[in-house]
Order: structure tokens, then C-alpha cells, then sequence
């Protein structure tokens, strides 16, 4: 089998062409679509050298240069390049292609979703549309004429400004398009179809009137206000925490059923996943206004950290994506509560990224190697990424970012740069040393901090050692020291102690741990304080410190820090979580109940009290546990939730119905509400006794949140009412799309031994297809994602099944089929009796013929 080859950040060399102009005619079809691409081409070195071009699936009809056709004996074409032999500085090209979108199923160059043409680029999906130096620091200035028919595709659109339009014969239209800003090819994009669309618009700050349309599937129009305020809170936000402005006339944004990722970055014209855009009150619940709103964030604050300044190469992705994830987290935490967007973070952050730097597939946010660019649109690249960025923010301060954000612009505006030119930018807008820092970007692995610490009562003086330790990851990697900022609060025990007295903090401090140790003395320190660390999660790494469980209950209620108090809480649930699994506990103490108890009944914000009532997630417990049984780890978690349940029913279920109201409201405050109920309502429904109120929910329910909740209680409880609601929920939502997502998931979540069965048998549901990525994520997704009780299943049935699925994604679509291959990767993780089957299927996965490309990366990184 063909081995694909890597590519490495080290072998970097500035392109020896660039392309300056690309005057684009398409002319759409559903099997033939014509390309006609004419570039004005420069030379770069001084010698006379080929050009080669990347291409592949499509079909090269001719090639001129200077308006000469070529013959075919003037160039050479494979199925991945075509080269030709320019004997000139400067000249035109001129190559016409033919695809057929409508037998694309892997959704990248141009394809069709539903009855729409549209198109994805990023990463190297250009390539599938035209010959071209598909590279982000090849940068050019687009024109685009899109010709389709006109009764189908009314709307034919493209990045830039609209410059020309027009009648055609046999009931055609055109219309040309025109991007003044040089950009490279992976921000192209196009679109034709029959949308509903909503128009506003927006005053940018220095007073140019953009237009703002948003495209939607007919019938949709009243799903599509939310993202609309969500874009223009974007705008203002980007404008008064950044400075930055928006730059063309028109902003465009079209949400398509068939999208392999959440949304893209399109210059003037965002494509994006309909479920990131469509939402109101009945079919879309509170999580989905918020992603909705972070999402259109992200895409919008592109357009400055990504398309403004892009990326000189792939390796450089997070250059991109760190610093946009960071910006749509401040966003987020400014719209909405600042403290519950940090954990939500968090949260991700640990049971996801914390695994992967942990697998095979382990890399620094700045990669050295790859094969597949899609396999690197990561959790270590977006969210570590955010992390490093945000370790910056902490490190120069507010002003100090902003200074370097500043000097960045000013430098690098237009140009395609790396993440040493960022960081340099930010080093001397501040003139701070970040040298050590900067091995974030070539280390992968999540570092431990071993913390110590002492005492000396004759000198009033206070002691705390910090060691950095870095794992031996897959890629073993040299291990070098970080530059690791350490918030730091000493709490007080004597004001713990006393009781109803305010919390007081006697040190509160950044550290900046740089060495392999250091310690940190403090003086006029009356008694023995606790140390709270990491406060905001000041820095992406594992905390080892021997707490007692009274210092973790003081810090719950104590610390200034409300990702502290929360932290405290997930530390002590985990402590019990693991005890119950190595058998060494069976029940947890009292106290640990009172303190629940205690936040339910304190005045804290409903959603907070919400985040600090979940218990860690099982791939957060594995992730933490070594060599985990999943049975016995599911087995903990429930054992508790049963637990607490039981001894907290009436706290739980007085709050529960505190937080029920009659009337829907979106505020805040609601919100938390909703949030807090459906938790305790989880923990009530772990007794069948609550099947009467979970039905009395799911039939009174006036939003999907709540709606959504109740079915999920049925599901992750196997309560009687299961079927029963779940039939009643499809045939209510049957025709509705997201929703249906929403349906198959639960599916999947059913914690029930036959669920494989039922999985299974809904693959030939009428309604699934493994051609929509948002349904075979929701049903297979879903189960090797969220049921690790039955996908870890000892008789290694669940591994089969999502090797099956992958089997078959493998030639439908790379990208999906890669992703949710991702369970399967770590199965170093789990206990010995999981290993062999999990390997099993990943072998049977590797021996396939035609193994894609994406697929091929991952399993030899993993069996190898
Ligand atoms: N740049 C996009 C984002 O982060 C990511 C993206 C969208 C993407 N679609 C993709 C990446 C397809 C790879 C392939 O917003
Ligand atoms: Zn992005």
C-alpha cells in the first residue's frame, strides 16, 4: 500500500512563483461544472525554474500561457500536479477544469449541499477546483464570475464586492464578484442556490455602512435572527476591546446542512454549518444560542487573526486559531458569565485536549509533521492554542497584550506570517523576555506541576515548591522547561475557620515558574495558609498537591477565584470517583454531601452552583486514571451520582422545582435557572420514582432545553418512561433536521445493554445518512464519544461497530471518518482487556485497501 509522505516545518522554502491576480469564470453544473482560471504569474528566483501545481480530482481540459493553448507534450499532469515549463518572468496562465460537485462527498473544493452549490478550501481544498499554488503565503486578488441557472440559483455569490451582473441565454445569470484584499486560496469561496435571506446592516465605528445578509434554507427565515445580533455584538466588541474594524461593504454569511467542521472564514463570505447558525426557542436549546453566538464570533474575528494576517504556512495553523479561540473566549465570557464561559473551557480542555496530547496523534500547538493537513484542525491547535495565547494575556497584562496585538497589525498587516513573528511582536511591544515561553510551541504534552510546601511558625515565613515535569510523549519528544504563570492566593486558615467570617486572602500573586524548580517565600504569614493555584487556570497543566479534603472544602467556599472554588469541588468528586474504582472507598464521607448540600443553598448564581454540581466527566476520569477499566469507571460515576441522589433528594428536588418556571425567558438569570434544574433533575431521575416527574417535564416543556433535558435524564437513566418519550419526541421533530440530530444522539446515550442494537438499527432509520457529517457524528459521534460504559463494552462489540462506520466513511467522506476515529487511538489509556479488542479493530482498519490519507496518518501513528 502507498505510504503517504510527510511534510515537515523544517524543510520550509518560500514559493518560487507567486500568483498575483486570479480571474475566476465557473460555470455551474452538476456533474460538468467548468472552471476557467486565468492567473498573472511572477517569477520569484532568478532562474528559470518548473512550476508546479497542485491539483486532483477534476478533470484538466486545457492549459494556455499568454493566451497560446499548450499541447500536451508541453506539460505534465498526475493526479495530484501540474507542471509546466514558463520560459518568463511574468506571464498569464490560463487553465480551464471540469468537476462534478455533485459526486463529492468528502464536502471539499465544490460540491452540493442539498440543493445548493457551495464550496470549502480550507485546508488544500482549492486544489479540487483549480490547478493552483495551493499555500497560504501565495496570495493573490480574486475576481469571480459565477454563472448558474436562474430560477434555481437565484443567489450567486462570492467573496468581495458585487461588480457586475447579468441575463444570459437558456435561462442563465452571472454575476462577478470582486475581493480587493490579496488572500490566499483558502479563503476563496463560492456559493449559488434559493435561500431565504435576512438583511441588517452596521455602521463600523470609523463609519463605513457594511451590509450584513444572512442566507438561509427557505422556511428558515425566522431561525436565523439570533446569529444576525450575534454578528453585529461581534462587530462592536471586535471595535471596542480590540480597535479592529470591519473592511468591505458587505458581509455575507450562508448556512449549508453538509459541513464537515463548524463554520469557515470565507473573506466577505462565511460559509457555515447550519447548526452554528439556525436556532430559536422551540427546536434550540441555551447551549445552542451560546455556541451560535461564539461560533459567528470566531468567524467574524477572522477576518483580522487569519485572513488580514494569514498564516505563512500549515504548521502555523494555530498562529490563526489559537489567537481566535482566545478572542471568542473573552467574547464569550464578556456576553455572557465570565466565570461559567472559563469552566466550560476548562472542561473541554481536560477531557478532550488533555487526552490527545496524551495519544498517539500528541503534537505541539506548532506541529513539526504532517501528512494530512485536516488531521491537525485539533483540540491541542484550537484550545491548547487559545491556552498559550491567553498564558500571554496573563504574563503582559490587558495593556501589554494589547500593545503587542497593536505592533502585530502594524508589522505583519497583509502578509502571511509566522508564530515567531507574533510572539516577537508581543516580546517587543512590552519588551518582556519570552524566550522560555515560546517552547509552548514546540512541546507537546500536558505538564504536571509537583507542588510543595512549608511552614515555619518561629519565623512567620510560608514556603511553596513548584517542579515542572513533562511527560514522555509518543513522539518522543526532548523535553525542554516552560516559562508556566502560577496564580497564586494564600488562604488564611484562621479566617476559614471562624466561622461566618468573610473569606480573606493573605498573598495574592503571580508566579512565573521557569525552571525545572523554584521556590517562593513568604514573610508575615501568622499561621499556616492553604495555597490555591492556577487561578482562571492560569496555564494548561495537571496540579499535584496533596490537599487534604477539609483544605479542598475551605477552598470551595473561600477562594476569590470562582474556577478555584469549582476546581476544588472536581478535585474532590474525582478523589472519590477514584477511590470507588480501585475499591478502596465504598461510600464518600458526610461532609462531602453537606458541601453540596451547602452550594445548593448558598446565594451563588444558579449556574455556577450548575457547573459546580457536575461531576467530572468519564473521559476526564480516564484521562486522569491510569490503565482505566471503563465498566468499573462507569460503574464509580454512577455509584456516586446514585449517592448523592439519594442522600440530597429533597435539597435536589426543592431546587429543582425553585428553578421551574412557567414562563421561558433568556436572560441570564433564566438561563442558570434551566441550567441548575436539568442537572438536579439528572441526579433526582437516577431513581425510577422521578419517571413521573421527568414525563411531567418533557410534556410541559415550552423550550428545548428543558425538552431535550428531559429526554436525556430518560436515556442516561433507563427510566421506564424512555420509549415512550423518545417516540413521542421523534414524532413531534420528524421533519426537522437539527432537532433529528438531537434524537439520534440520545439514541446513542442510552445507557441500556442492548444500545449497540439500537444504534445499529437506526443506521437504516429513513432518516440517517452517513453522507450528512452532523448525522453520522449525532448517532456513531455521539455513542463512541459519549457512552464510554457500552462503547467500552468488554465484548469489544462497540469498537466493532464504529470501525464499521469508519470502514464506510473511509471513501464518503476522510474528514468524519478521521475524527471519530479518535476513541479508538487511545486505547493505551484503558485497562489491558480493552487494548487487544480496541487494537483488533484498529488493525482490521489498517489492513483496508484505499486507505485514505487521514486514516492512514492515525492508525500508523498508533500501531506503530
Ligand atoms: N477555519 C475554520 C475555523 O476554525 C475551520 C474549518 C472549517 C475547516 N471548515 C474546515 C478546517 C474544513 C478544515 C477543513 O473556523
Ligand atoms: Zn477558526
Amino acid at each position: 500500500m502507498t505510504e503517504f509522505a510527510p511534510r515537515y516545518l523544517k524543510d520550509y522554502s518560500a514559493p518560487e512563483y507567486q500568483i498575483n491576480t486570479v480571474n475566476l469564470e465557473v460555470a455551474l453544473n452538476d456533474s460538468a461544472t467548468l472552471v476557467t482560471n486565468s492567473m498573472s504569474i511572477q517569477r520569484m528566483v532568478t532562474t528559470n525554474v518548473p512550476l508546479v501545481l497542485d491539483g486532483e480530482h477534476m478533470v484538466l481540459k486545457s492549459v494556455a500561457i499568454n493566451g497560446a493553448e499548450l499541447s500536451s507534450d508541453d506539460y505534465q499532469v498526475t493526479d495530484s500536479a501540474l507542471t509546466i515549463f514558463p520560459n518568463a518572468e511574468q506571464f498569464e496562465l490560463t487553465i480551464i477544469t471540469e468537476l462534478n460537485p455533485s459526486a463529492n462527498t468528502a464536502l471539499e473544493g465544490l460540491y452540493k449541499s442539498g440543493e445548493a452549490y457551495c464550496t470549502q478550501c480550507e485546508a488544500e481544498g482549492f486544489r479540487r477546483i483549480s490547478y493552483f499554488l495551493d499555500r497560504p503565503d501565495v496570495m493573490a486578488i480574486y475576481t469571480t464570475k459565477v454563472i448558474a441557472d436562474k430560477s434555481q440559483y437565484p443567489y450567486l455569490l462570492a467573496n468581495g464586492n458585487k461588480i457586475d451582473a447579468g441575463e444570459l441565454d437558456d435561462d442563465k445569470h452571472f454575476v462577478t464578484w470582486h475581493d480587493p484584499f490579496p488572500k490566499p486560496c483558502y479563503l476563496f469561496a463560492l456559493v449559488a442556490g434559493n435561500f431565504d435571506l435576512l438583511t441588517s446592516n452596521y455602521t463600523t465605528r470609523s463609519g463605513r455602512q457594511v451590509a450584513l445578509e444572512l442566507f438561509v434554507d427557505k422556511g428558515n427565515l425566522s431561525r436565523a435572527e439570533h446569529a444576525m445580533t450575534s454578528l453585529i455584538k461581534s462587530m462592536q466588541w471586535d471595535e471596542q476591546v480590540f480597535d479592529l474594524e470591519y473592511d468591505l461593504d458587505i458581509y455575507m454569511i450562508v448556512a449549508v446542512d453538509f459541513f464537515n467542521m463548524g463554520a469557515m472564514e470565507n473573506k466577505g463570505l462565511n460559509v457555515f454549518n447550519s447548526k452554528y447558525v439556525l436556532a430559536d426557542d422551540l427546536s434550540a436549546t441555551d447551549e445552542d444560542f451560546f455556541n451560535i453566538e461564539a461560533v459567528i464570533a470566531h468567524e467574524y474575528f477572522h477576518n483580522w487573526t487569519g485572513n488580514r494576517v494569514t498564516c505563512r504556512d500549515w504548521f502555523q495553523l494555530s498562529l490563526k486559531e489559537g489567537l481566535t479561540v482566545f478572542r471568542d473566549q473573552q467574547f464569550s465570557g464578556d456576553m455572557n458569565s465570565a466565570a461559567v464561559t472559563r469552566i466550560k473551557n476548562v472542561r473541554t480542555l481536560r477531557s478532550l485536549q488533555f487526552a490527545e496530547d496524551a495519544g498517539p496523534m500528541a503534537h505541539p500547538i506548532r506541529p513539526e509533521k504532517v501528512v494530512e493537513m485536516n488531521n491537525f484542525y485539533t483540540m491541542t491547535v484550537y484550545e491548547k492554542g487559545a491556552e498559550v495565547i491567553r498564558m500571554m494575556h496573563t504574563i503582559l497584562g490587558k495593556e501589554g497584550f494589547k500593545a503587542g496585538i497593536d505592533l502585530y497589525f502594524d508589522r505583519h498587516d497583509g502578509q502571511a506570517v509566522t508564530c515567531d513573528d507574533f510572539v516577537a511582536a508581543m516580546s517587543d511591544a512590552s519588551n518582556v523576555d519570552l524566550s522560555t515561553f515560546k517552547n509552548w510551541y514546540s512541546q507537546s504534552g500536558t505538564p504536571s506541576l509537583i507542588v510543595t510546601d512549608s511552614f515555619d511558625q518561629s519565623n512567620n515565613q510560608y514556603q511553596i515548591s513548584v517542579k515542572q515535569v513533562h511527560p514522555q510523549a509518543h513522539d518522543k519528544q526532548q523535553k525542554q522547561n516552560l516559562h508556566i504563570p502560577i496564580n497564586l492566593e494564600l488562604l488564611a486558615t484562621e479566617a476559614i475557620n471562624a466561622e461566618g467570617s468573610t473569606k480573606a486572602n493573605v498573598v495574592n500573586e503571580l508566579l512565573h515558574l521557569k525552571e525545572t524548580e523554584q521556590t517562593w517565600t513568604f514573610s508575615n504569614i501568622d499561621k499556616q495558609p492553604i495555597p490555591v493555584l492556577l487561578g482562571n487556570f492560569s496555564a494548561p497543566v495537571k496540579l499535584e498537591f496533596d490537599y487534604t479534603d477539609e483544605q479542598l472544602l475551605a477552598i470551595m467556599v473561600n477562594a476569590s477565584d470562582a474556577f478555584n472554588r469549582w476546581d476544588a469541588g472536581q478535585k474532590l468528586f474525582a478523589r472519590y470517583i477514584e477511590m470507588l474504582v480501585n475499591d478502596e472507598a465504598t461510600e464518600v464521607p458526610q461532609q462531602v454531601y453537606d458541601a453540596i448540600a451547602d452550594i445548593l443553598n448558598s446565594g451563588a448564581d444558579e449556574a455556577l452552583k450548575a457547573e459546580q454540581l457536575t461531576l467530572p466527566s468519564f473521559d476526564e476520569m480516564a484521562d486522569s486514571l491510569d490503565k482505566v477499566n471503563a465498566d468499573k469507571l462507569a460503574n464509580a460515576l454512577s455509584r456516586l451520582k446514585i449517592n448523592i441522589a439519594a442522600k440530597l433528594t429533597d435539597v435536589l428536588f426543592a431546587t429543582y422545582q425553585q428553578c421551574s418556571s412557567t414562563e421561558f425567558a433568556k436572560d441570564g438569570k433564566a438561563i442558570g435557572k434551566r441550567a441548575l434544574k436539568n442537572v438536579c433533575l439528572n441526579y433526582l431521575a437516577s431513581a425510577k420514582e422521578f419517571d413521573s416527574v421527568v414525563i411531567g417535564q418533557f410534556n410541559n416543556s415550552n423550550n428545548m432545553t428543558d425538552q431535550l433535558a428531559a429526554i436525556k435524564a430518560a436515556a442516561l437513566n433507563d427510566l421506564p418512561c424512555f420509549e415512550q418519550v423518545m417516540a413521542s419526541f421523534e414524532q413531534q421533530w420528524q421533519d426537522d433536521t437539527l432537532v433529528m440530530d438531537k434524537w439520534f444522539s440520545v439514541n446513542a446515550l442510552h445507557n441500556h445493554p442492548d444500545v449497540i442494537n439500537r444504534v445499529t438499527k437506526l443506521l437504516s432509520h429513513p432518516k440517517f445518512s452517513l453522507d450528512n457529517p452532523n448525522r453520522a457524528r449525532s448517532l456513531i459521534g455521539a455513542f463512541a464519544f459519549s457512552n464510554g460504559k457500552y462503547f467500552h463494552q468488554h465484548d469489544g462489540q462497540g469498537y466493532q461497530f464504529l470501525a464499521d462506520q469508519i470502514a464506510k466513511l473511509n471513501t464518503i467522506n476522510p474528514q468524519v471518518a478521521s475524527r471519530i476515529l479518535t476513541p479508538l487511538i487511545q486505547y493505551k489509556s484503558f485497562a489491558k482487556e480493552h487494548q487487544q479488542q480496541m487494537l483488533t479493530q484498529l488493525q482490521r482498519l489498517n489492513d483496508m485497501p484505499n486507505l485514505c490519507r487521514d486514516l492512514q496518518e492515525k492508525l500508523t501513528a498508533t500501531l506503530n
